[in-house]
């Protein structure tokens, strides 16, 4: 175990995956021993290539993976000290987890207030439209949206989705993406207003990005996934500082990087590999 790892289980996870492994359709194995430790009050950010398997361990932390037909046939997860690779969807975020999924998700033919409402229905307060207010607060523009979501731009859908996990007032939120398909300035705005809900309502975050540069800014710690393995973990100083994380990973988003897997030097190059 690395140095940085250690310093991090001092700070006791509120979540900790235990040597996962991932099953779609009763043959398909997508991941293969995978541990994550995220601690109170954090972000922790999960990197890696098109289909390392990151949606994959968000899915399967979230409970969603059943309905995909996919299952956790090793290893466990655990929530606050207690074990969720058992439980269903809703138990998991009456729990307090609720997951942002990739490509936003929100429910078009309904306004945004309907949305947002949405997010709190396992709530059963009457705080629902102070809320709604506190939401409206992080992101100002929602506000003077009155028509559809469906008619929201890519960015104000990605607000809205991270509206309607706030509604649920979660201990956790996991964010599949949140930086894709959004110009470079607004995935900035979007990033700012994560941290600053990260910050004020202390709510803990596993972070999934594909944008390295943007999510090790705003984490504390981060694990590279690729085909299904964690290759890589360590403090957001750590990797920002790792030869293979700059040339891989931060290198600037230019095609050539992207198409890295197709270089035959690559898994030779690679010291994780
Ligand atoms: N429901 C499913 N049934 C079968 N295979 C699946 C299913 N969902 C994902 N997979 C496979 O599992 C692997 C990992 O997919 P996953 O969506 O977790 O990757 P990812 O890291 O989130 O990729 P991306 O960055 O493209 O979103 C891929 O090979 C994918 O084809
Ligand atoms: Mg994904």
């Amino acid at each position: 175990m690395t140095e940085a790892a250690v310093q991090i289980q001092t700070e006791a996870p509120v979540l900790a995956v235990n040597n996962i492994e991932v099953v779609y359709d009763e043959v398909i194995q997508v991941l293969r021993g995978v541990s994550i430790e995220v601690p109170q009050g954090k972000i922790v950010t999960l990197l890696g290539p098109n289909g390392a398997g990151k949606s994959t361990t968000l899915k399967a932390i979230s409970g969603l993976l059943k309905t995909e037909d996919g299952e956790v046939t090793r290893g466990d997860i655990h929530f606050m000290g207690q074990r969720i690779d058992t439980a269903h969807a809703e138990e998991i975020v009456r729990g307090g987890i609720f997951q942002v999924m990739e490509g936003r998700r929100i429910v078009e033919d309904m306004t945004v207030i309907e949305n947002l409402k949405l997010g709190a229905y396992t709530r059963s307060d009457n705080e629902v439209a102070a809320d709604i207010e506190m939401v409206f607060d992080y992101f100002p523009r929602l506000k003077e949206r009155t028509g559809l979501a469906g008619y929201l731009s890519g960015g104000e859908q990605q607000m809205l989705a991270i509206g309607r996990a706030l509604m649920a007032r979660p201990r956790m939120i996991l964010l599949d993406e949140p930086s894709m398909g959004l110009s470079p300035l607004l995935v900035k705005e979007v990033f700012a207003i994560i941290e600053k809900i990260n910050r004020e309502q202390g709510i803990t975050m596993l972070l999934v990005e594909q944008n390295a540069n943007y999510a090790l800014k705003a984490a504390h710690y981060g694990y590279i996934m690729e085909s299904g393995k964690i290759v890589l973990d360590g403090t957001r100083e750590q990797l920002l500082n790792n030869e293979d994380v700059k040339e891989f990973y931060l290198g600037g988003g230019n095609e050539e990087r992207k198409s890295f897997k197709n270089l035959k030097s690559y898994k030779r190059r690679k010291r994780w590999l």
